[in-house]
């Protein structure tokens, strides 16, 4: 694997006598989307502030860029972009005056223009802040931490409160910041977003870093059942089928029919079964397990609970 860019290490961050933040260690490497999800008050937005260096660690070890965030701040600003949950503006003031003041805090800038024109705000440029759509608002303060052409982006819940659409745009967005060589590094309690964006994500609950891997490999390592369900309207379809190796369990419930059972290879074997018993089917589906499922799994507990 690549270099780590961020490194967090036995990290501790209370508020008084609250517990924001108990134990969290976890890597994040050069080019890649790291989500750190989690449900509210979980302890995700104190980790990134300590990681930015807004917040001083009670405990643990901090490298980002290979520099201390909280002994090294100045330096570490020029080469970090930072998006703040809840961010907000002047609701008088418009885009481009939104860029300009903020070119004006580094030495070197990217070609604004194209980094709207990147972010679809080109026709928005005279907007007011408080004309923008939610959407809108989040792309400006993405441009805004894209500004001196960062080489890691922090985002903290970017999406939350976003429609469905407008969170697909973010996400193709984010992508891309990658895609150009950028790391990563945000925090979600939107497990399908997590599923959809991350290249890797750790799991974090009462300020501790439960579990951590790609989507996939947590999928596959706590919640490995697959369902297949299909619909057949031939007699006999859950007896000839019961007899294959990875099949768990047949249930029938009028021509509907679901096989459940394990592994990879679990979905391969009940199609080529299915042909080989020449069963007519008239409708199929699977159902695999997703991160919500996992984090179900491992808290007992849904994230929105
Ligand atoms: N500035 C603060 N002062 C006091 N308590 C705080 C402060 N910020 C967060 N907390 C508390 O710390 C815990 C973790 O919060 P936070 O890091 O914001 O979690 P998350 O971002 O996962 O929702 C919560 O119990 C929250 O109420
Ligand atoms: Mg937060």
């Amino acid at each position: 694997m690549s270099n780590p860019v961020v490194s967090i290490d036995n990290l501790a961050k209370s508020y008084g006598s609250t517990i924001a933040v108990d134990d969290v260690t976890l890597e994040v490497f050069e080019g890649e989307i790291f989500g750190l999800i989690g449900p509210n008050g979980a302890g995700k937005t104190t980790t990134m502030e300590c990681v930015e260096g807004l917040r001083k660690a009670d405990r643990g070890t901090l490298s980002v860029l290979g520099l201390d965030p909280w002994r090294e701040a100045a330096a570490l600003q020029k080469r970090i972009g930072v998006q703040h949950q809840e961010a907000h503006l002047q609701k008088r003031i418009k885009v481009w005056e939104a860029i300009d003041l903020w070119s004006t805090l580094y030495s070197k800038v990217v070609d604004t223009n194209l980094l709207l024109q990147r972010l679809g705000l080109e026709n928005k440029r005279n907007a007011w802040f408080m004309t923008l759509s939610g959407g809108q608002k989040q792309r400006l303060f993405i441009a805004l931490a894209l500004i001196h052409d960062p080489e890691v982006v922090f985002l903290d819940e970017l999406t939350t409160g976003l429609d469905p659409q407008a969170r697909r745009a973010i996400w193709e967005l984010i992508t891309d910041i990658r895609d150009r060589g950028k790391t990563v590094f945000l925090t979600t309690h939107l497990m399908e977003e997590a599923e959809r964006l991350c290249d890797r994500v750790a799991i974090i609950e009462h300020g501790r870093v439960i579990e951590i891997g790609t989507p996939a490999e947590l999928v596959e390592k706590h919640c490995p059942e697959r369902t297949v369900v299909f619909t057949s309207d031939e007699a006999g379809v859950a007896e000839r089928l019961n007899g294959l190796p990875n099949v768990k369990a047949v249930t029938s419930d009028g021509l509907q029919h679901s096989l459940n059972g394990q592994g990879t290879d679990f979905v391969t074997d009940v199609i080529n079964a299915i042909a080989s018993e020449k069963i007519r089917v008239t409708g199929f589906r699977t159902e695999t397990p997703t991160l919500e499922d996992v984090f179900l799994r491992l808290t007992g507990h849904g994230i929105r609970d």
